[in-house]
């Protein structure tokens, strides 16, 4: 990943933990849905399934303690190496990802395995509002609405057996789409892999998405379905999973496959354990001028460590990092 740029002494910005969660379905959200229609015609080709659920959630009135990012940053400030390696390659080539048809594979430790549409994964899920803070390991923030479900209780569903400990993702590959995987030399070993422990999976923050900011989620942020696990930097909040397997052994992932020094399987949020090529004691929360850079502490576990460390008790976080 690419180097952030030196960080400097910080203001402190004041965070305490919270998450928001709504879920609001029946009449309100049908009206609330036609409402929406203007918003999601403008936006970029969503899978039917998508739309149709997102029509069911409220957006969120109480404002949050950390403001929320604005959509165009989230939405143009990106990294999905499958389009490229710059910010700027995923918005502007994400149109070419087709995510309608899509189904995912759920394999491995599981009674119930097999391919799902896109229709089957969501439908008996209600959608809820989080906003989440998203910590990049290059030491730059942004604090984003989401709209998605408890990624625990999609896996009860396919009732994994007792040998299950860990959760493996995989991304879509498809280099006819994806222009980054075509390129002839690249640090990644597509597909893009991710995993987490079976816990931390189940952990109630951690989330799958189908939307951001009231809308589907743009392709560039990883329609039509991505993971967002809040505490953890940001690449392992994989994105346009097409695969989820229960497995015994621990996942090797893409980062920790292409740098182990540098990028571990945890990756917990962790401003004690500097990056080797640069400090994790604070970040850019976007947006962040050039000239009047917006530094600020970063908190253990991205400032969840309340709800979220004691999946960590006695372990060496510096070790396991
Ligand atoms: N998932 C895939 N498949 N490919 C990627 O390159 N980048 C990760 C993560 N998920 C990535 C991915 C990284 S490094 C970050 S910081 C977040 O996505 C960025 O999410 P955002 O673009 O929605 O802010």
């Amino acid at each position: 990943m690419h180097e952030p740029g030196r960080i400097r002494s910080s203001e402190i910005t004041p965070v305490e933990v919270y998450t928001s969660r709504r879920t609001v379905l029946g009449c309100i959200g049908g009206a609330l849905a036609l409402g929406m229609g203007g918003a999601l015609a403008g936006s970029r080709p969503v899978h039917a399934a998508s739309r149709a659920a997102i029509g069911t959630y409220l957006p969120m009135s109480v404002p949050p303690l950390d403001s929320i990012t604005p959509r165009e940053y989230a939405t143009r400030y990106n990294n999905f190496y499958e389009f490229g390696n710059d910010k700027s390659a995923p918005s502007e080539y994400g149109h070419a990802l087709k995510t309608d048809p899509w189904s995912v594979e759920i394999s491995g430790e599981v009674h119930k395995p097999g391919r799902y549409t896109l229709e089957d994964i969501l439908k008996p899920h209600d959608l809820e509002e989080r906003i989440y803070r998203l910590r990049c390991v290059e030491a730059w923030s942004m604090v984003i609405p989401w709209i998605g479900f408890p990624l625990g209780d999609l896996i009860r569903r396919f009732e994994p057996t007792g040998a299950a400990k860990y959760v493996e993702f995989k991304t879509l590959y498809r280099p006819r789409e994806f222009r980054g995987q075509r390129a002839l030399f690249s640090s990644i070993d597509w597909p893009y892999v991710e995993g987490l422990r079976l816990d931390e999976a189940y952990h109630p923050l951690t989330i799958l998405a189908v939307g951001m900011y009231g809308e589907a989620l743009p392709n560039q942020n990883g329609a039509p379905l991505r993971l967002v696990v809040p505490w953890k930097y940001g690449f392992k909040s994989i994105k346009s999973i097409v695969e989820i397997r229960l497995t015994r052994k621990r996942p090797r992932t893409t980062w920790e496959t292409s740098n182990p020094r540098e990028y571990g399987f945890y990756a917990n949020v962790n401003p004690a354990v500097d990056h080797p090529r640069w400090s994790q004691k604070e970040e850019r929360r976007l947006p962040s001028p050039l000239f009047s850079p917006n530094f600020i502490e970063t908190q253990p576990f991205n400032g969840y460590g309340d709800l979220v460390a004691g999946l960590y008790a006695g372990m060496d976080l510096a070790r396991n990092f």
